[in-house]
């Protein structure tokens, strides 16, 4: 019986010398570099596209105010101004007349205030809640009126949507025996401020736009915003970062 040659498979039939294949040019590798490199961009580019992660989103964004040419910056800024959310009506108490807070803030400004007049201080309460609309009658009628850019502004005011007080947890706070110094960087020159300087932490209520603050924004002495719940503490944790 004649035995039969074991099948060969067809790779057998190759011969070694063609199997192997032919390295690649200089030329060729760079081809392939650019290949696979343009490729893995353009994947790249399509998942930023399609999942679109915030800091993108807020750039791609259109100008959030209406009038306003201007653009958040990648931490949500816009000129200097984190965004704030308006507080609800029904969370609203009213402080003085005309005057609404964010009624936790209320009961520890009424508490200090208390506290004050007993020391012969008066803090006299400028300025409180102010609804995103109001904050856009006082940023753009009060630009117009002083002839100031949008920057210019902004040192000084909020654009609508970006004003601490529409959190309702702001306050502009003046002395009642100092009427002259409301507003202005005088102010810090009062009772009512030096009163302020040592007591208000107590109360929860913080210096928002000290000399030098990280925002760009205007010396402000008057200008207290209160952080005495979780609620409020987490509204203002960007800027609490910044200042750090
Ligand atoms: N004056 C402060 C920056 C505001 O308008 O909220
Ligand atoms: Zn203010």
């Amino acid at each position: 019986m004649t035995r039969r040659p074991p099948r060969r498979s067809g790779l057998d039939d190759i011969p070694v010398a063609r199997r192997t294949s032919p390295a690649l040019t200089p030329a060729n590798r760079w081809l392939l570099r650019l290949t696979v490199g343009t490729g893995s961009l353009l994947v790249a580019l399509t998942l930023l596209l399609v999942w679109r992660p915030q800091p993108l989103q807020r750039l791609l964004a259109p100008p959030p105010v209406k009038g306003l040419n201007a653009r958040t910056t990648l931490d949500g800024r816009l000129l200097g101004h984190f965004p704030y959310p308006e507080v609800a009506a029904s969370q609203r108490v009213a402080v003085a007349p005309g005057l609404e807070l964010h009624r936790e803030a209320a009961e520890a400004l009424l508490a200090m205030q208390r506290d004050a007049a007993s020391a012969g201080v008066d803090l006299a309460l400028l300025s409180a809640f102010r609804s995103i609309p109001v904050q856009n009658d006082l940023f753009f009628g009060v630009k117009s009126e002083r002839n100031q850019n949008a920057r210019e502004r902004a040192m000084v005011s909020a654009p609508p949507g970006f004003s601490e007080h529409s959190t309702g947890y702001a306050v502009d706070l003046g002395d009642g025996r100092a009427p002259a110094a409301n507003l202005s960087p005088a102010f810090d020159q009062t009772a009512a401020f030096a009163w302020l300087q040592d007591h208000a932490a107590r109360y929860h209520f913080v210096l928002s736009f000290p000399r030098g603050n990280a925002q760009g924004v205007s010396y402000e002495p008057w200008h207290w915003r209160f952080e005495g719940t979780a609620a409020a503490l987490k509204v203002f944790e960007p800027a609490q970062r910044l200042s750090r």
